[in-house]
């Protein structure tokens, strides 16, 4: 919370984005006990054991809320199922039908995971922020309108040079949602959410300016209408040489940065606002002086700037425990 206020520490703050997940035996077992993994997410004793899990094993200073992007589209009345070794399903949006998702009573929905951050707020050390989190419209939309994960983001990237009204509906639809789950993230104890736009960087000029910038934009303005002095992380992923215009615009507190972004540069482009990240997460499976020289070189290259310590995506499930414990000494000085 002192870096996302501008301060910059000696030992930076550390968390890894998807630290609770398939890499640890203790989450495969929670899992396990769950019908299925939108079951774990809606479940809030099982949602707050995993979302502590991490934190117990490695004491990282942020925990998060254990959930996942696509239950904002479940909430708006989407079929989304996770398959086992597929990822998400959803059933395809018909763009006629947009109008269909409003009006509905996401929080509703969605209040076994705001229990989950009352639960875990309630279990976390003192010291220990918790963060609450959403998708970015835009990355939400690729996977609504696809119906699943795609290389491309295609079907999203045609809808939205083709049917452009009709995707400003859609936009519209997941700013008041997103919005409103944050604001309820954050009364239910989160000291801070992130929003991720993991597919930010697929946009051309124009697209990233209306899909990536104005939701996320208007999503910000809107949680700190109802809470004023808020704080948010935004990771719009690919963002690149784009992070500066992005970060006038949306008024996000921190920028999360993907392991492609020069530092130096990023440092520069945004002007004394707080960075997280970017340890590419393959150094994290690779290990040795892979892991060592990444971090050594982000950590100097952050030294005397607010920063917290992140990965530059989310840990994959091949990543050996033993290198993320190495990871945590390594970012701590050891
Ligand atoms: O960071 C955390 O530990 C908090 C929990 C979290 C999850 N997903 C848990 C999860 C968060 C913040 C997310 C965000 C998310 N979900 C994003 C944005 C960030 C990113 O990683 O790009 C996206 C695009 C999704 C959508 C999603 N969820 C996909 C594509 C998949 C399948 C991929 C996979 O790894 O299987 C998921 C499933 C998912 N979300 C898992 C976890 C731990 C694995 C599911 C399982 O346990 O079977």
């Amino acid at each position: 919370m002192k870096v996302l206020e501008g301060e910059s520490l000696a030992v930076p703050p550390l968390w890894m984005m998807r630290q609770a997940g398939r890499y640890l035996p203790e989450y495969r077992q929670t899992r396990a006990q769950a019908n299925g993994f939108l079951d774990l997410c809606y479940t809030p004793t099982l949602a707050t054991e995993v979302t502590l899990q991490p934190i117990r094993r490695f004491g990282f200073d942020a925990a998060i809320l254990f959930s996942d992007i696509l239950v904002v589209p479940d909430a708006l009345g989407q079929d989304v199922r996770f398959e086992e070794g597929r990822g998400p399903v959803l059933e395809p949006i018909d763009p006629a039908r947009i109008g269909e998702f409003a009006g509905k009573d996401v929080l509703g929905h969605l209040a076994p995971v705001l229990e989950t951050v009352e639960r875990v707020r309630q279990a976390l050390p003192a010291e220990t922020t918790l963060l609450g989190f959403c998708g970015a419209p835009w990355t939400v939309a690729t996977y609504m309108v696809a119906g699943s994960g795609t290389p491309d983001q295609g079907p999203a990237r045609k809808l939205s040079m083709g049917e452009p009204e009709a995707f400003d509906a859609l936009m519209d639809i997941l700013v008041e949602a997103s919005t409103r789950y944050l604001v309820a993230q954050l009364r239910a104890g989160a000291d801070a959410v992130q929003i991720f736009d993991t597919w930010a960087g697929v946009l051309d000029e124009e697209g990233f300016k209306r899909w990536a910038i104005e939701p996320v934009r208007r999503i910000v303005e809107g949680v700190r209408a109802e809470i004023p002095g808020a704080k948010v992380i935004a990771f719009p992923k690919g963002g690149g040489a784009r992070l500066k215009a992005y970060a006038e615009a949306t008024g996000a507190d921190a920028l999360g940065l993907d392991w492609s972004v020069p530092l130096a540069a990023a440092r520069d482009a945004v002007g004394g606002l707080a960075l997280q990240g970017n340890l590419d997460p393959m150094r994290l499976i690779v290990g040795g002086a892979a892991l060592e020289n990444g971090v050594r070189q982000i950590l100097e290259a952050m030294q005397g700037y607010p920063h917290i310590f992140n990965l530059g995506h989310g840990i994959t499930p091949d990543t050996p425990v033993a290198h993320v414990e190495r990871f945590v000494q390594l970012v701590r000085g050891g």
